[in-house]
């Protein structure tokens, strides 16, 4: 097999963006052979842009087809399991957009459905492909900032206004989304957080619903995470803070990182700050340091991760975002509600029946109110929406 005959389910903002590069040739491996959705209006325009391929009105139907060997699921987040799953049943591999599911049991057993079919599980974390963070968490994970002491992200510049939340049913509800700026904006940065920093053992946080906009999710979230070696992390986010920043700060016993504006700062002290501390005579030092900084050009993330998955299935290249690491972004979110609903710690592994019956609470208590009718984007304006935006 020299190209990967693909599926895209989900033919909404998303689907569409990932079809409009694959069209434009940025992933020469990759062919187009169905997509399907539940709106036939989508079904159509679809079909306008690409006749060649099969429609399908049921993700169930095109997986069950034969016609393609993988297939890229970018419907709702509730949906991605149960889709991944059969699809994984009927022995295709499967590349599914983030988050990959709405809570953990639900990714655990996509994995393990993974597992049983031997296929490729791979997720939609497209931010990964950013040179810059790669090479934080190189630096990270090489030990090259010593033993780590502090993770600080503040990530408020995913704004979102009012419209944009009345522009699709399922968006900032329990029953359609399962959460709010934590399930749909911040996934990318959550995974960022662990990727480079390694996973919290418990969390504290305070998930503020409906603060800026007339929803019943939240749009404004503090996250504090604490490490076995006593490091901690601070994260913050929100879709209701204008001018937003993206800046994260790590530091350790070595030196200090710093990611914004598109660029990494690296401080690199001379000496180890512990021995610094331990045995300097004075007690005012300031501890030298050697200073580099990087930059590089933010790629197109989304035909980067597509291209990866196929060269993974094709030829065996190292998967750059695999399924087993969607359950760790997944777990810090979920640990977040839960404690801000308990008001209280909560533990990594998450206490999943826990957490299901206080979600299921919340979407039964949710007024289900009537939203205009869902507002597509061009595809054009996808990358510039999800890009890093320093
Ligand atoms: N990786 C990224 O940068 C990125 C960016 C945007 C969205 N996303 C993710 O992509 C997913 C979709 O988001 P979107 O903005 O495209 O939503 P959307 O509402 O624009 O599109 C969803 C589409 O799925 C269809 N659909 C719903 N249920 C279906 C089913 N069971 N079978 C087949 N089709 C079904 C809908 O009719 C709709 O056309 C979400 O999980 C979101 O978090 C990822």
């Amino acid at each position: 097999m020299d190209k990967l005959r693909l599926g895209i389910i989900g033919m909404g903002n998303m689907g569409s963006g990932h079809l409009g590069y694959i069209q434009s040739g940025e992933c020469p491996r990759v062919e187009v052979t169905a997509f399907a959705d539940i709106a036939p209006e989508k079904l159509k325009r679809t079909m306008e842009k690409i006749p060649s391929a099969a429609a399908f009105d049921s993700a169930d139907d095109l997986i069950k087809s034969g016609l393609a060997d993988a297939v890229l699921i970018a419907v709702p987040h509730y949906d991605h399991p149960t889709i991944a799953v059969k699809a994984f049943e009927h022995g295709l591999h499967v590349l599914t957009e983030k988050p990959a599911g709405v809570y953990t049991r639900q990714v655990r057993e996509m994995n393990d459905a993974a597992n049983k079919s031997g296929k490729c599980f791979g997720i939609m974390f497209n931010q990964r492909t950013n040179p810059i963070y790669a090479k934080a968490r190189e630096i990270v994970r090489r030990g090259q900032l010593g033993d780590t002491k502090r993770l600080v992200w503040i990530v408020t510049n995913w704004y979102r206004t009012q419209a944009y939340y009345d522009s699709g049913s399922w968006r900032a509800t329990w029953n359609g989304e399962g959460g709010g700026v934590l399930l749909n904006q911040a996934p990318h940065n959550l995974d960022l957080w662990q990727w480079i920093f390694g996973m919290p053992k418990r969390i504290r946080a305070f998930c503020a619903v409906g603060k800026y906009h007339k929803i019943g999710v939240e749009d404004d979230v503090t996250i504090y995470g604490e490490y076995e070696n006593g490091a901690t992390a601070t994260f913050i986010t929100t879709t209701g803070e204008a001018p937003g920043s993206n800046r994260l700060e790590i530091s350790g016993t070595k030196g200090k990182l710093v990611l914004e504006d598109g660029k990494l700062k690296w401080w690199r002290l001379k000496e180890d700050e512990r021995l610094t501390c331990a045995l300097c005579k004075n007690g005012f030092v300031w501890p030298e340091s050697f200073y580099e900084e990087f930059t590089a050009p933010e790629p197109d993330g989304h035909p980067e991760i597509l291209n990866n998955f196929a060269d993974h299935i094709l030829d065996g290249a190292p998967l750059l975002a695999p399924g087993e690491e969607g359950l760790n972004s997944l777990s810090i979110s979920n640990a977040a509600y839960l404690s801000s609903w308990t008001d209280g710690w909560a533990e990594i592994p998450v206490a999943e029946e826990l957490f299901e019956e206080h979600l299921a609470e919340l979407c039964r208590g949710e007024k289900v109110t009537k939203r205009p009718p869902l507002v597509s984007e061009p595809a054009e304006k996808l990358t510039e929406r999800w890009r890093v935006r320093w």
